[in-house]
């Protein structure tokens, strides 16, 4: 039996209107292109591409932080634009954030245990003892010591912050964590901890996680699914092992070649030039003019994703490369 899809992105849009300077008029950042993809409760997601790929974008569009341009976001089967503003308040709490800096989550003015009680005090009718200890049942379960909830974000290490704004994601047992970049920040030899954290998290409350990193390494621990991303579109999304050890578009073949310390694939592809501007996104495929396969075809139609060997990929050239 299949789990229930918690989080469904269909055909998501987002582009920023930005001024060109005076007398220049607008245009549009157009940070997001089309993403759609299906998530099951407990499950893990990883987004991974260049930076600049429209991965914050995404996360915004799917935390209800910013409204898409067009397409539809579904939370657990229901479209959130069919939602009053009363009820996305409620379906806030089923859909938390995590990011890289733990500040975009924590205030540096409040003590720890003020602000993982916060969203118990707004969501629920818990007495104080009961949401203390909640709170105290958190800080051990993300390795903190439950006396420390006196303390103020700055007294912690970048690790511990980290597993403090994780704890207060996990407060109200959400169905999905969208956690942006959440290791980036930190030494190597914390990042693996708390990526272990997030796995045990996971295990115990079956949250589903989309998971964004421009790191493939660090991905690959926690990925069940990636969708890998260029100028804010998907390229290449499938299971963790097809991408990893037989990747098949040639941005994703890139990209792993340039990570040296993900092993498992053998091909090797270096890309020309660098990303464009998603203000002015190449025609056709937007990798043509830096992708060695590339033929004049490839600068006129638009590739979309399609079924090959097991995941979606969106190149014209599938047939000439792989024959
Ligand atoms: N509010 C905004 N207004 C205009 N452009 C934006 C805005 N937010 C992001 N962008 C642009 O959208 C593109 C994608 O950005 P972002 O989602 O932050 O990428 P990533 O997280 O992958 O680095 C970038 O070109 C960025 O400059
Ligand atoms: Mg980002």
């Amino acid at each position: 039996m299949s789990n229930k899809i918690v989080l469904k992105a269909d055909n998501l849009h987002k582009h920023y209107q930005v001024s060109l300077g005076l007398g220049k008029g607008k245009a549009f950042v157009k940070a997001l292109n089309g993403i759609s993809f299906e998530l099951e409760a407990g499950k893990t997601l990883a987004v991974v591409g260049e930076s600049g790929c429209g991965k914050s974008t995404l996360a915004r569009q799917l935390t209800l932080i910013e409204e898409p341009t067009s397409g539809e976001l579904f939370i657990n089967d229901e479209a959130t634009t069919s939602y009053s503003r009363s009820a996305l308040k409620n379906l806030r709490t089923e859909i938390q954030m995590v990011f890289q800096n733990p500040y975009g989550s924590l205030n540096p003015r409040h003590t720890i245990g003020f602000q993982l009680t916060e969203p118990l005090d707004i969501h629920t009718t818990l007495s104080k003892e009961e949401k203390r200890t909640k709170v105290h049942a958190m800080m051990k379960h993300v390795g903190l010591r439950p006396e420390h909830t006196g303390r103020y974000p700055h007294m912690f290490s970048g690790g511990q912050r980290q597993r403090i704004a994780l704890a207060r994601a996990m407060m109200l047992n959400p169905k999905i964590v969208v956690a942006d970049e959440p290791t980036s920040a930190l030494d190597v030899s914390i990042q693996a901890q708390v990526l272990n954290l997030f796995m045990d998290l996971q295990d115990e409350y079956h949250t589903a996680y989309v998971f964004i990193s421009h790191n493939l390494s660090v991905v690959r621990h926690v990925a069940d699914d990636v969708m890998v991303m260029y100028l804010g579109k998907a390229v290449e999304h499938g299971a963790k092992d097809a991408i990893y050890n037989d990747p098949k578009h040639p941005y994703t073949i890139a990209l792993l070649s340039a990570a040296p310390s993900v092993t498992g694939h053998k091909k090797e592809l270096t890309l020309q030039g660098e990303l464009p501007s998603p203000l002015n996104p190449p025609s056709g495929c937007a990798l043509h003019k830096r992708c060695p396969y590339a033929k004049p075809i490839c600068s006129e139609i638009e590739p979309e994703l399609r079924e090959w060997e097991g995941r979606l990929v969106s190149c014209l050239r599938l047939e000439e490369i792989y024959g």
